[in-house]
């Protein structure tokens, strides 16, 4: 266990690293966060910057020499430098479960050689092999780049209606090494916010159902009504990803549920998740706190709901609905920090109290 006092390196400087840094500070540590952008959210409330690129040699250095222990707040935290600052100073997550979740085939593969199931999915090169899983799955399916992708970008969806073709799909994501996943008819889509520390100690939040508009989260719920069954498998394929990855921190999971009671994963976070937020109002340790708490070494905290809640994310000008959502009571508002609301930006987000239990 670190002392209170000491210094917690963060990779990443956007909100969830901001969100980190005030939960670290709240335990008496100190933060230093490394990223490019001056003055950027997490710096705002944060002990000390580096202002360097994520893989810049002498940044590295610096951070390791002056952070007890480092995590990161974004997954495409270049792998090389996680490995490196690891052979200085502790990070956590452990860099491998940023090498499974930076690639969606490495990450389908790790998730169903850990027993839990996924859509199909198929690996495409190119063109042709595009064709080829669009005839294996009757013409459905969702053509995903391998990396990078985020909030819905770098997709291309197969409806499976005429006038689509494998040609200009491949070409709308890039022309990039991609993977062809079935087209899941589900019913909802939901996720798990799950910790693990050192000792393998492991505490799961409830389930939140997620809406998402435009490719971008806008609601998270809880609770969720599904069955009991559906909300402990859920439960049990995020403690056995946290075991197959020996991980220490927070991780966000998203699945789909079908309307047959299956129930598939989607894909992972190896940080605090948008899904998780809700756990900043309703709960009494955050899930920003809670990672503070594995990657510090302190005991993990409760992770029970004492209140059902729904958040929703500020995008763009939703910021501008500010003054009445302060008017509401019951209303957990939380800003970012950014100063220009640009239409898809994260500005903030709000937990309303729906109930408290
Ligand atoms: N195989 C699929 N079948 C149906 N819908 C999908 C599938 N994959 C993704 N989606 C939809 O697209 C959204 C974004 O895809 P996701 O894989 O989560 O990528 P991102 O990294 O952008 O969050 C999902 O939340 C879901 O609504
Ligand atoms: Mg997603």
């Amino acid at each position: 266990m670190i002392a209170a006092g000491s210094t917690i390196g963060i990779i990443g400087g956007g909100q969830l690293g901001r969100m980190l840094a005030m939960a670290a500070a709240r335990l008496g540590y100190r933060t230093v966060i490394l990223e490019p952008q001056a003055d950027c959210p997490a710096a705002q409330v944060a002990t000390e910057q580096i202002v360097a690129a994520y893989d810049n040699p002498e940044a590295l250095e610096r951070l390791a020499e002056i952070s007890d222990v480092i995590t990161y707040e974004f997954e495409n935290v270049p792998v090389d430098a996680a490995e490196t600052l690891n052979e200085t100073k502790p990070v956590f997550p452990p860099p491998e479960a940023l090498k499974v979740s930076q690639d969606r085939v490495t990450e389908k593969r790790f998730l169903n050689n850990a027993g839990i199931q996924t859509a199909q999915w198929r690996i495409v090169e190119n063109e042709g092999d595009l064709e080829a899983a669009l005839l294996a799955f009757e013409g459905k399916g969702i053509l995903k780049t391998r990396r990078f992708g985020y909030d819905g970008k770098g997709q291309v969806k197969f409806s499976g209606a005429k006038g689509e073709n494998a040609k200009a799909g491949f070409a709308a994501v890039g022309s990039v090494p991609s993977i062809l996943e079935g087209l899941v008819d589900f019913t909802r889509e939901i996720s798990v916010i799950a910790a693990r520390d050192e000792a393998g100690d492991i505490r799961i939040y409830d389930i939140a159902e997620n809406v998402h508009k435009d490719g971008i989260l806008a609601t998270s719920t809880v609770p969720v009504s599904v069955s009991s069954t559906i909300a402990g498998l859920a439960a049990d394929s995020a403690r056995k990803l946290l075991e197959a990855l020996n991980y220490v921190g927070v991780l966000g999971m998203e699945f789909f549920v079908l309307a047959n009671g299956t129930l598939l994963a989607n894909e992972f976070a190896p940080r605090v998740h948008n899904s998780g937020h809700w756990t900043e109002a309703a709960c009494a340790v955050s899930q920003f706190e809670q990672h503070i708490r594995a990657v510090a070494g302190l005991p993990l905290g409760d992770a029970r709901r004492h209140s059902d809640c729904v958040m929703e994310n500020l995008i763009g000008d939703d910021v501008e609905k500010l003054p009445a959502i302060l008017a509401e009571s019951g209303a957990v508002v939380h800003l970012y920090g950014k100063a220009e609301a640009r239409p898809g930006r994260k500005m903030g987000h709000v937990t309303r109290i729906t109930k408290r239990l």
